[in-house]
């Protein structure tokens, strides 16, 4: 094996802060970038290069990739300009990873040989998108405005309420900055949040990571999640400008730099799939209000068959329970809110648990469910709104536990020259 750290100095190496840049812009993938944003999802399989650059950010409309790796991290500096540093260095580094090119990652050395990017040597792009959100504690935390930027909190980057049921653990909540890579490959998604990981070495460290992956992806299929169910099939069609516009894209009521943005909840969904594996196929279809191999609506045929929430059994009984997880979504869909999920699925090995009461069960328990991941204009109206319902009446909450996440403002695309949240950055007082 080559010796990169050896042999890595001099032609072979990009200069971290210039010549990889160049390197990007001059590519024959440049043109790759000035594609519409929503392709749809068979050409998107074709190809191995997501945009960086655009008016919006990538990894929202992007036909869904196999693998995600999300961090939450939080700033060690008091100053702004340490702050812009970051994202300076973050959007280079976005620029060359999804080009699948290496990022100089600068430790007490400017350029160090430190992190070599062998790790990703042969698996090329992989569709990788990097979305970067900042949180509510950037524009102000413990009461102080850090970087002068409270000014510029968009109002409907609200502090998420406390919802029945959540545990949610300190230690998996929140952040200043959020980053959420996706790709094909989970290596290659890995390793763009090492590198940026690394790019905040001195400036910013992780709070919290998460790993997910879909069953299936690409080419419009819908996959399930672990609890066996397609998941997906309701959303919002991505190749769809105008849904996208009014549901998911920030406009004019927003500050200028969170237009053309995006509001992400991340909510960490643990399922007791012990308990729901022991339920009858007939009851978790009344669960979900759909069936479990097919995905049809309950009274329908097939996946995509429209919900008839006024369908009744022969003894009157609406075909899709009250309190089913589809049939209370779908009430605020008919009332227009509605949300692009991008979930993922996650797999976290098993933990002990002992119980404290008779018949005093002891053993390993998964500890596995649904990064539920969605993407609105306005989280008031989208996750909120709906979740509100759902955390009180939803039948699935019987099965599942929310126990991490946040909610974190993506703010517009980046064009060429420009710096990730630029535009917050130079308003803020
Ligand atoms: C572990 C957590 C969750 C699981 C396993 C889950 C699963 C599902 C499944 C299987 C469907 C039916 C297929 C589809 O349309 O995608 C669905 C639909 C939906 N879910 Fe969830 N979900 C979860 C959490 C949530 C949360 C937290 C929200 C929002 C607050 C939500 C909102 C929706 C919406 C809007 C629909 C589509 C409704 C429609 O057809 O109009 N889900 N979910």
């Amino acid at each position: 094996m080559t010796d990169r750290r050896n042999s890595s100095s001099g032609a072979t190496r990009r200069g971290f802060l210039g010549a990889g840049l160049a390197a990007v812009a001059g590519s024959s993938l440049a043109s790759e970038r000035t594609r519409a944003d929503a392709a749809p999802a068979a050409e998107a399989a074709q190809r191995t290069v997501e945009p960086f650059y655009g008016a919006h950010q990538s990894g929202v409309v992007t036909p869904q990739q196999a693998h995600t790796y999300i961090a939450a991290f939080d700033l060690t500096v008091d100053k702004r300009d340490d702050v812009i540093r970051l994202m300076r260095r973050w959007t280079r580094a976005g620029a060359l990873l999804s080009v699948g090119e290496p990022v100089e990652v600068p430790s007490a050395k400017e350029y160090s040989d430190a992190l070599d990017p062998a790790d990703i040597v042969g698996l090329g792009p992989s569709r990788l998108t990097l979305t970067f959100g900042f949180g509510a504690s950037l524009f102000a935390k413990d009461g102080r405005d850090r970087y002068g930027l409270s000014s510029q909190r968009p109002e409907a980057l609200v502090d998420l309420p406390k919802f029945p049921g959540e545990q949610l653990e300190p230690a998996r909540t929140g952040g200043d900055l959020f980053v959420q890579a996706c790709a094909d490959n989970p290596q290659v998604a890995f390793h763009a949040v090492r590198q940026i990981s690394g790019l905040a070495y001195g400036l910013a460290q992780i709070r919290w990571v998460q790993t997910g992956f879909v069953s299936d992806y690409g080419a419009g299929k819908t996959p399930r999640n672990l609890m066996g169910f397609k998941d997906g099939t309701g959303n919002p069609r991505i190749d769809d400008a105008g849904e996208m516009a009014k549901f998911v894209w920030v406009g004019d009521e927003a500050q200028p730099w969170m237009r053309g943005g995006s509001y992400i909840v991340v909510r960490r969904a643990r399922m007791a799939l012990e308990h729901w594996d022991r339920m009858n196929i007939a009851f978790q279809e009344q669960t979900f209000g759909r069936k479990k191999m097919s995905g049809a609506p309950l009274g329908g045929d097939n996946e995509f068959d429209p919900i008839d929430l006024a369908k009744t059994d022969a003894n009157g009984d609406p075909l899709m329970p009250e309190n089913s997880h589809v049939r209370l979504a779908h009430e605020f869909a008919l009332q227009g809110s509605k949300i692009l999920r991008r979930s993922y699925s996650y797999n976290d090995g098993a933990n002990v648990i002992a119980e404290r009461w008779p018949p005093w069960r002891q053993g390993m328990e998964f500890d596995a469910g649904l990064i539920f991941i969605c993407y609105q204009r306005d989280p008031r109206s989208g996750f909120i709104r709906i979740f509100d319902k759902l955390s009180r009446f939803d039948m699935m909450n019987q099965f599942v536990t929310n126990n991490g996440g946040g909610l974190f403002a993506c703010p517009a695309g980046v064009a060429e020259g420009e710096y990730l949240g630029q535009r917050l950055f130079e308003a803020g007082a």
